[in-house]
């Protein structure tokens, strides 16, 4: 049993480089070993995959035969044990099953329209005929869709102390830096009550004060039945037994949607922004599509189904994937792109080279969202959200969220980039980041927002 081959260096220069440089290290291995290869990062070897047939074995592996929960540890700190991102076998499905009609696609019509009107409400704050960063714009925006679709739009005053709060617990997870402290802790939880971690439990202890208190409200809440938000919706959920969720794994679950669901997708929709900015072509085509179901005020349902809008998100999510890898941990010896893997190996779908690969799209590294009109997605070569039984849980909400911003912002302003293409990829703890946040300036409001 081998494991695919890895870069000649030693371990801490192959960590240093994923931090730092990880596009130019999967590239730079794809360019000599081709579709597999191991990187080394403490704790494990991680064997990286890009061909179609290994990401359909990953994928279609059953939750006993790959675990994910293992690989997932580095965000256990946050999120909670009992999270379904940390849960592999019986107990995932069964908070998968939980969750998963609370995001489903009919959910959507009650979300769409508070989708819309955040987006307006923060577009009014927007710096006029200066440059600024666009991302923590979009940042704001994605935070306060999923707290009020979360928790309703009426909570005010708690909303907005858990909106600070919540903000306060990432900011420590945003360097690019955070990434190798993350994964020591979630290899020695025993130092988690050590300086310098203590801060960032105070923060998260203070953010799970407000989130029990919000459970609590709910439950002692007669209406809940009627409300539409996700938490309504959670506490009522029952599985095939008839149990319900524990307010220990509501918070970590809660706390999973509100981490998991926000910075995804504002960092998906500041290189939305970076990427159509800089093809005026594209820009042009997307706003005379959106203008012409009426703007920024046409239902949500008729801009959700926009072709062209659609097609230059897959594009962005194909070019652009904001997180690089989905890792697994095998549980049984698999075979994969001709290795002999053993149990205990850790593999990863390499999302960033499977959705490059020059065997399945032409010219794989230009922006050219007419490649998916009236093209499905294969989803072993697109795969922005992961795949199979771990496959993204909020991944057409947050297709949803980033057509609606997309389109309210394309159609009530007028964006030029302020900054040079293509930005550079920058890590951010997990994430992939558009170097400097997409700068931007508004030349004028195409019509007053409110
Ligand atoms: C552009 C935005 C997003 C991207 C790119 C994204 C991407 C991903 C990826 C790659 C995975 C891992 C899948 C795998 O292991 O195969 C994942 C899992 C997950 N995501 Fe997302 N996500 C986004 C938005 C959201 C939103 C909005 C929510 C919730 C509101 C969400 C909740 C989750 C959850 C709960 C899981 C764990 C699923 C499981 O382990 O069974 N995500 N996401």
């Amino acid at each position: 049993m081998t494991l695919p081959p890895t870069a000649p260096l030693p371990m801490p220069l192959q960590t240093l480089l994923w931090v730092r440089r990880p596009t130019e290290l999967m590239e730079w291995c794809r360019d000599r070993y081709g579709v597999a290869f191991t990187i080394k990062l403490p704790p494990w070897r991680i064997s990286l995959f890009s061909d179609p047939d290994s990401i359909r074995t990953i994928f279609a592996a059953k939750s006993d035969d790959m675990h994910a929960g293992g690989v997932n540890q580095v965000v256990r700190v946050l999120v909670g044990s009992s999270s379904v991102l940390l849960l592999d076998g019986p107990e995932h499905m069964r908070h998968r099953k939980l969750l998963m009609p609370s995001f489903h696609g009919e959910r959507m019509r009650h979300y769409g329209a508070t989708m819309a009107d955040v987006t307006r409400r923060s577009i009014a704050t927007w710096p006029r005929d200066a440059p600024f960063a666009l991302h923590p714009f979009t940042q704001d925006i994605t935070l306060q869709v999923i707290l009020r679709t979360v928790f309703g739009a009426e909570e005010g005053a708690q909303v907005t102390a858990l909106s600070a709060q919540i903000k306060r617990m990432l900011a420590g997870a945003e360097s690019r830096m955070a990434f190798v402290p993350m994964i020591y802790l979630s290899m020695h939880p025993e130092i988690e009550t050590r300086v310098p971690w203590r801060w960032t439990l105070r923060n998260r202890d203070r953010t799970d004060a407000l989130l029990f208190a919000q459970i609590a409200a709910r439950r002692a809440d007669r209406k809940a039945g009627e409300r539409k938000d996700v938490l309504s919706m959670l506490l009522q959920a029952r599985d095939e037994e008839g149990e319900g969720l524990t307010d220990q794994e509501l918070r970590d679950e809660l706390m999973t949607a509100l981490s998991a669901g926000h910075e995804t997708t504002a960092t998906s929709l500041a290189w939305a922004f970076e990427r159509i900015l800089s093809h005026p072509g594209i820009h042009a085509r997307l706003r005379e599509e959106v203008r012409a179901i009426g703007g920024a005020d046409a239902e949500p349902e008729r801009i959700a189904a926009l072709p062209y809008l659609d097609a230059t998100i897959k594009e962005v999510m194909r070019l652009r994937p904001v997180l690089p890898v989905v890792g697994r941990v095998l549980q049984k010896p698999y075979r994969l792109a001709g290795y002999d893997l053993p149990a205990g190996a850790a593999v990863g779908a390499c999302i960033y080279l499977a959705q490059r690969n020059p065997d399945v799209y032409d010219e794989p590294n230009a922006f050219r969202p007419e490649r998916w009109i009236g093209v499905q997605p294969d989803p072993t070569t697109w795969l922005p959200f992961g795949g199979g039984i771990r496959r993204c849980i909020g991944a057409q909400f947050a297709l949803y969220e980033m057509k609606i911003v997309l389109a309210t912002i394309l159609s009530s302003c007028d964006l030029e980039l302020a900054q040079a293409t293509p930005a550079r990829v920058v890590r951010r703890a997990i994430t992939f980041w558009p170097e400097g946040g997409t700068r931007v300036r508004m030349r004028r409001p195409v019509h007053a927002v409110s």
